[in-house]
């Protein structure tokens, strides 16, 4: 059985990460106002609470994604080569990737995350599972540089599959997308058959978008003042949870979900070294979703340099469905 490796590539410090958030918090009222990176959402208690998001009734990418996998994965099989290196972005517990394993049948499964830390045991329970397959765990901040290294096998010797499911692009600006798209291309290398398979969450009715982003239950809630608990622990902030009311709204103009956290007086943050007052309904913006149409996705792959993309919805029209899958040959 072989064993697999692991690499970890990201370190960020302590004070680099107390300044980030400082600066986001007192970023100017006007125009954009606070902000914090989503990526603060998850520590150890947020990213529960994201897999409890995944299964409400009202959050419907997951599920929809993975019916759509479901129902048309004899078709994804004659589109994806087999024996590919599959490179999964934003593994996670590696779930989504494995559930694809028997129809993609990769040589060799390289998870991507932030920390190898969270990858450990899931890639030793999957070794067993594959014994013959290769497993590499690969610690690194892609939304920063898609740099991979060596362990996660030359470029050219056989053809990439790069999977990034779950609308994660939807997190970043269009701008960033385009960026982050572009090293993938690059990622993909020149081998013949090697591409993108990536899932996208579509434009829809409002209602239903802010019902996804604003359950009945207030897991999203719960998850989105995690953040604060989160902030105190990293910069040494005094916000209290009971100050601040979740908030989310979908902006057409931009065509994204906004989530928000509400100050419900006025008050002051203090953290060692500084301060910042907040008026009653003053926001701290935390994270964007954005939402996209197939047709302006696939320009967006374009301009990135993939080929014309097949397209798999959860409707018989297109743009009626509620979350695509692309796969996109490089
Ligand atoms: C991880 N990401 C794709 C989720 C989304 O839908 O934008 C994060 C999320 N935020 C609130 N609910 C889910």
């Amino acid at each position: 059985m072989k064993t697999p490796v692991f690499v970890q590539l990201h370190h960020d410090s302590a004070e680099h990460i107390r300044q980030e958030l400082i600066l986001g918090l007192t970023a100017n009222p006007q125009p954009g106002g606070a902000t914090v990176n989503p990526k603060f959402l998850y520590d150890a208690l947020g990213s529960r609470l994201f897999e409890a998001i995944t299964e409400l009734p009202e959050y419907y990418p997951t599920r929809t994604e993975a019916a759509i996998f479901a129902a048309h994965s004899q078709a994804m099989t004659r589109s994806v080569p087999p024996g590919a290196t599959l490179i999964d972005l934003g593994a996670g517990n590696c779930g989504k990737a494995a559930g694809l394993f028997a129809m993609l049948a990769p040589s060799r499964y390289v998870a991507v995350d932030i920390s190898v830390d969270f990858l450990r045991t899931t890639l030793a329970v999957l070794q067993r599972q594959y014994p013959a397959m290769d497993m590499v765990g690969v610690g690194l901040d892609f939304s920063q540089a898609l740099d991979l290294p060596p362990e996660a096998g030359e470029p050219g010797t056989g053809p990439r599959l790069l999977f990034y499911p779950g609308s994660s692009i939807g997190n970043f600006t269009p701008t960033q997308a385009l960026f982050f798209l572009r090293q993938v291309r690059a990622a993909c290398g020149t081998v013949a058959g090697s591409g993108l398979l990536i899932g996208v969450d579509l434009v829809k009715d409002a209602a239903e978008l802010e019902a996804a982003y604003d359950d009945a239950l207030g897991v999203t809630a719960a998850f989105n003042r995690n953040l604060i608990s989160n902030v105190n622990r990293l910069v040494g902030t005094d916000l209290r949870l009971a100050d601040w009311a979740h908030h989310a709204l979908f902006n057409r103009l931009e065509s994204r979900i906004e989530m928000h956290l509400v100050a419900q007086r006025d008050l002051t943050v203090r953290w060692p070294g500084g301060q910042r007052a907040f008026s009653q309904g003053e926001r701290i913006h935390t994270e964007n979703s954005y939402k996209w149409t197939v047709a302006g996705f696939s320009q967006l792959l374009h301009e990135a340099g993939f080929a014309e993309p097949l397209v798999w919805t959860d409707a018989p029209s297109m743009d009626a469905g509620r979350f695509a899958v692309l796969w996109a040959s490089a």
